[in-house]
């Protein structure tokens, strides 16, 4: 039975995490994002606290959390700021997770640590040009060599893209096989032939970074493949499903940020002689934000809830994704409306919300990639 109560850890993870976001996160946020800058030194910090290897063993210079303190965690650092929340995202959910699910020893050692300690960070390497919520159709090849492969391709969308320092690759190393030929190979930033493209512009999340990324002629040793030949994609498909409750978390958070912006506004911002939040036409308004995130967060929450059970939470998780990136998107545009013009200038934090939220309805599987998920999980279930 889903218990909603909050350990004294789980308590105290938030309210590190809340604190760490107004101190260290909020001061340099809004100018970040007009920059593009990445956080360097905030991901340093993060690392420092723990929070860059949530759930990975302390063996593995992790915190050794469970899922549910991971979404507390990502929630408050994206109240304040949705792109430190995916730079920690990507790192715990989608290259920690492969690593210490599927790693030898020897990776774990080499590569792991030193991402759950936060020296270093991780990029997870799945979309193409031509292959987005269509993931089988990798077209980027691995042929065999004497002691490893050679991987030739290009790869999208990569969050983390030109600051991280090991990137899951998904690759085709047999064709005939489709989905079953794809492998994923760990690569290190400095290998030759592989290089990280322009960090694009985007319309939020701006002071993350994503780019796309060439691979000519990149050799990769035997030694660098993960979970073993053909079992890239379902490693990644695996790895979504974690990630989908990270980037849940981050559109609760976003959605969370939002309303409190509205509720903190409407007390102070007067209009006909009382503050706008004595207004019937402004408290439906906060009524209904209120209500939307408490619904997200009770998916959010249960769907890490259930990974930590080791419960199958393929659908949970969709459906925490599908629900919360919603919430983030109409609460953010409903405290827009709240701040009337204040909303839309750049001086005032609620626009960004809304240009942070429109992404959770895209990456990591967008809403309609989720809607089959949750479809065909349903349909199992008979
Ligand atoms: N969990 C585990 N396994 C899954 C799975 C899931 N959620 N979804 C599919 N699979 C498995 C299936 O069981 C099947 O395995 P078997 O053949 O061994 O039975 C295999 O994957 C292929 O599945 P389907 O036959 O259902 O393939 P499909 O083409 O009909 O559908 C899909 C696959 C669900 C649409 C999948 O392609 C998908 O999830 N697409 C979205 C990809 C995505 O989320 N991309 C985001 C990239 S990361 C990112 O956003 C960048 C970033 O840096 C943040």
């Amino acid at each position: 039975m889903f218990n909603l109560e909050l350990s004294e850890t789980h308590q105290m993870i938030r309210d590190t995490a809340r604190q760490f976001a107004q101190d260290e996160i909020a001061p340099s946020t809004i100018e970040r994002d007009k920059n593009g800058e990445f956080p360097t030194d905030i991901i340093k910090k993060l690392g420092e606290l723990g929070f860059m290897g949530m759930m990975v063993s302390p063996d593995w210079g992790g915190s050794g959390l469970d899922a549910l303190s991971y979404v507390l965690a990502m929630e408050e650092i994206s109240a304040v700021d949705a792109s430190v929340g995916v730079v920690m995202s990507v790192n715990n959910s989608l290259v920690n997770w492969g690593l210490d699910t599927y790693g030898t020893d020897q990776q774990k050692e080499k590569f792991l640590t030193p991402l759950a300690q936060g020296l270093v960070h991780g990029a997870f390497c799945l979309s193409e040009p031509e292959a987005g919520s269509d993931a089988t159709q990798q077209t980027t090849t691995a042929e065999q060599v004497d002691g490893g492969w050679v991987l030739n391709g290009t790869k999208n969308w990569i969050t983390n893209g030109t600051t991280a320092s090991t990137y899951l690759v998904m690759a085709q190393t047999n064709r005939e096989l489709k989905h079953k030929g794809i492998t994923c190979f760990i690569i290190d930033r400095n290998t030759p032939g592989f290089e990280p493209g322009l960090k694009e512009d985007k319309m939020g999340i701006r002071s993350s970074d994503t780019c796309s990324i060439g691979l000519t002629n990149v050799f990769v040793p035997n030694e660098n493949i993960l979970g073993g030949v053909g079992m890239g994609f379902k490693i990644a498909m695996e790895s979504l499903n974690g990630g989908r409750i990270g980037i849940a978390a981050q559109a609760l958070g976003i959605a969370k940020g939002a309303s409190e912006a509205a509720i903190r506004y409407s007390t102070q911002r007067k209009a006909f002689g009382k503050p706008i939040s004595d207004l019937q036409a402004i408290q439906l308004k906060l009524a209904d934000m209120a209500t939307k995130v408490e619904a997200a967060r009770l998916l959010v929450y249960r769907a890490a809830w259930m990974k930590d059970q080791h419960l199958n939470y393929i659908k949970a998780a969709a459906q925490a994704k599908l629900m919360a990136s919603k919430v983030a998107v109409d609460v953010a545009l409903e405290a827009i409306q709240t701040h009337g013009g204040y909303g839309y200038v750049r001086e005032y934090l609620v626009e960004r919300y809304l240009r942070d939220a429109k992404i959770t309805e895209i990456y990591e599987g967008t809403s309609e990639i989720q809607h089959i998920v949750i479809a065909r999980e349903l349909l199992k279930e008979l």
